[in-house]
């Protein structure tokens, strides 16, 4: 068993015959989604990555989750009425039920306990960012909160840390979500205290790269013709898989020390070349796919050719979909939003744009 998960075993273990300090209540978090630069493409049973990552935290695409619960012995197993933008959605209720159920292993009380939750998400369904990331680590923040209201704190046991373990059961990417700015998440050996269990904040950031901006195009709000889920599948049987994961950790070494010095030019070297392995991933699979539309390549194009003439620190980076990320320093935002609204924004289905950037992480409600 890993390190953390023992941990967490063992202090759960020490509440089981106690009874809650709380049995009813209410908390509320909200949650960042995250862009990541260094991408996970491919894990391992347990929600374990093949590679380490790393991301930008968003600031205005967030989930809010409120969330009520009811605790009584008398109940075997969670409960769950969930509702999304004020509308019942049994999907995902089915979806949260499960998760909990796979939780309760950690925090045996869930099995008692009735939720009833309502979530909303600051940006457009299908819009190319990540809502996974936010909503399972606003759910996992809440969980946490309810289980030191029962239970008290744990003093070996960092709310983040803990937080972010239970995130990533949800969604790998939503691990990193717990953390401001950026964060990392995976072992790798360009960060000395990383895991594969939990996130952690990148430990040295350049002044520079704070306040960077994230301008989202919106090539197509379509749903994807293949799940990231169905996407990490197929890597166990790409051809290609051991060199991207290789690639991937020399790309993390090499950033981790860019996101120190400050290079920018660097950053988007990185950033773009991580984009496309991406999607050259998918692209390998079998069966092969392609989820970037003309639209997502003519963005690409151009950005480019923007980028030559003006000698602008702008780069792009791509999520598992046709959407395009347009990453620069906010002292450029001026310039770049220009450009945006003249050039791109023609490519972008009802001319929808998110501009987004970095976000300090999850607040309480
Ligand atoms: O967290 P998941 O299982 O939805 O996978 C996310 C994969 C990418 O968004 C493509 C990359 C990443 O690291 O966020």
């Amino acid at each position: 068993m890993k390190t953390f998960e023992k941990k967490i075993r063992q202090s759960a273990s020490q509440h089981l015959d106690g009874k809650p300090a709380v049995t009813q209540g209410h908390v509320g978090w909200e949650s960042p989604s995250n862009i990541a630069i260094v991408k996970y493409w491919g894990k391992y049973p347990g929600q374990v990555p093949a590679n380490a990552s790393l991301s930008m935290t968003l600031r205005e695409s967030v989930t809010r989750t409120m969330m009520d619960f009811y605790f009584s012995e008398k109940r075997k197993k969670p409960g769950v009425d969930f509702e999304f933008h004020g509308a019942a959605h049994q999907g995902f209720a089915r979806r949260i039920e499960k998760y909990l159920t796979g939780l309760s292993g950690f925090m045996p009380w869930i099995s008692h306990t009735k939720f009833t939750i309502r979530s909303e998400n600051t940006f457009p369904h299908s819009s190319g960012i990540a809502s996974s990331a936010s909503a399972m680590s606003a759910l996992a923040a809440c969980l946490c909160e309810i289980d030191e209201q029962m239970f008290g704190k744990d003093p070996a046991i960092e709310f983040e840390q803990k937080a972010s373990f239970f995130a990533r059961l949800g969604s790998g990417s939503a691990a990193r979500s717990i953390y401001g700015r950026m964060a990392e998440w995976g072992i790798t050996a360009s960060c000395g205290d990383s895991s594969d269990e939990y996130a952690i904040p990148l430990p040295e950031l350049h002044p520079d790269f704070f306040g960077l901006k994230d301008s989202i195009l919106i090539i197509t709000t379509g749903e994807k013709e293949v799940s990231s889920s169905l996407g990490h599948d197929l890597m166990r049987s790409n051809p290609y898989a051991k060199l991207r994961f290789e690639a991937a950790e020399e790309n993390m070494q090499r950033l981790c020390n860019v996101m120190r010095n400050g290079d920018l030019g660097q950053f988007i070297d990185i950033m773009e070349n991580e984009a496309l392995s991406l999607h050259a991933m998918m692209m390998t699979s079998s069966p092969g796919y392609l989820l970037m539309k003309p639209g997502t390549l003519e963005a690409i194009s151009r950005i480019r050719k923007f980028r030559a003439q003006t000698g602008l620190a702008i780069g792009f980076t791509l999520d598992a979909g046709a959407n395009v990320h347009i990453i620069y320093p906010g002292q450029q935002e001026a310039a770049i939003t220009n450009f945006i609204a003249s050039d791109l924004e023609e490519l972008c289905e009802e001319k929808t744009i998110i501009h987004d950037g970095m976000g300090m992480g999850p607040r309480k409600l």
